[in-house]
């Protein structure tokens, strides 16, 4: 008998090539396969405009890597990951179960195309467990009322929500301090969140030129760079850890970082544990 993984609770929803779609340029970006003319066309202007945004993913998903040793470090065995992006190797759950198999994360996005290669999310250790939700961020109560969730995390332990490089897509009017204080009030005590974040700090017109690409060609969502305060808000409610929310190479950096790298790199991230937990 075949085993079914779950895939979340929503039906699938059709992939539009000539729309750009973050979660494509984002694998375009990364050297990664996944991607139509439309997303290519629109990432190659982003980086005509900003020539260090390759440079910027790249460092994100470095970024995400060590917050989840880090993270595993500090005991935690359950994930949260939304906004998780088409797999790129290593995934977040081969991070954590290389150092700890009984890891379990829940990943979620809203993109169809992620949808399409879940597949490769859902090869947990034999020890630990995968699932995959479809679903919308900006709508938290389909996330925490999805039945995979909680079938595959358990409520009475520490969770770390994972919000890698995805608030961005998220605009002002739609409410993200909102949006991620609805997860914080859903969490486990003892839970964490990790959060990364474009910020328009270091080079403001550039980022503002090259965040403008997503309107121009009417992507799926709007980039939305934020800055330093705006970022550390959402920690709002988590005592966040040293060095506090900082440009994404200083964040517990495995070796010297190189100066250059704060010049290119325009995203800030940090990590904090629920405040009173
Ligand atoms: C830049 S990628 C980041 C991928 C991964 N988290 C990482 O850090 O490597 C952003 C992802 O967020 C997803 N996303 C954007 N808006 C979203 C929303 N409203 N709900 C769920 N996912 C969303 C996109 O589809 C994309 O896969």
């Amino acid at each position: 008998m075949t085993h079914e993984p779950p895939l979340g609770d929503r039906p699938r929803a059709p992939v539009n090539p000539h729309v750009p779609h973050p979660a494509r340029i984002y694998d375009y970006l990364l050297g990664g396969k996944d991607h139509y003319a439309a997303d290519r066309a629109a990432a190659d202007e982003t980086v005509r405009r900003a020539p260090q945004v390759r440079e910027s993913a790249r460092e994100n998903r470095a970024w995400m890597r060590r917050a989840v040793r880090y993270l595993v470090g500090q005991g935690v065995r359950q994930f949260l990951d939304i906004g998780t992006g088409i797999p790129t190797s290593p995934n977040l759950h081969e991070v954590a179960q290389r150092i700890s198999p009984d890891c379990r994360v829940v990943y979620t996005d809203n993109d169809p195309v992620v949808l399409a290669h879940a597949r490769a999310l859902l090869s947990s250790s034999a020890e630990g467990r995968t699932a995959y939700v479809q679903a919308d961020l900006r709508r938290p109560e389909q996330i925490l009322q999805a039945r995979a969730l909680w079938e595959t995390l358990d409520r009475d332990r520490p969770v770390a929500l994972m919000l890698s490089a995805v608030l961005h897509f998220v605009r002002d009017e739609e409410e993200p301090g909102r949006i991620v204080a609805a997860f914080r009030d859903a969490l486990p005590p003892g839970s964490w969140l990790a959060l990364s974040h474009t910020t328009n700090d270091i080079q403001p017109r550039q980022a503002a030129d090259a965040a403008a690409v997503y309107g121009e060609r009417r992507a799926a969502a709007p980039m939305v760079p934020r800055p330093l305060r705006e970022v550390e808000a959402f920690f709002d409610g988590f005592d966040v850890v040293e060095p506090g929310v900082v440009q994404l190479p200083l964040w517990h950096p495995d070796g010297p970082v190189r100066p250059r790298l704060l010049d290119e790199v325009w995203l800030y991230g940090g990590v904090g544990r629920l405040s009173g937990g």
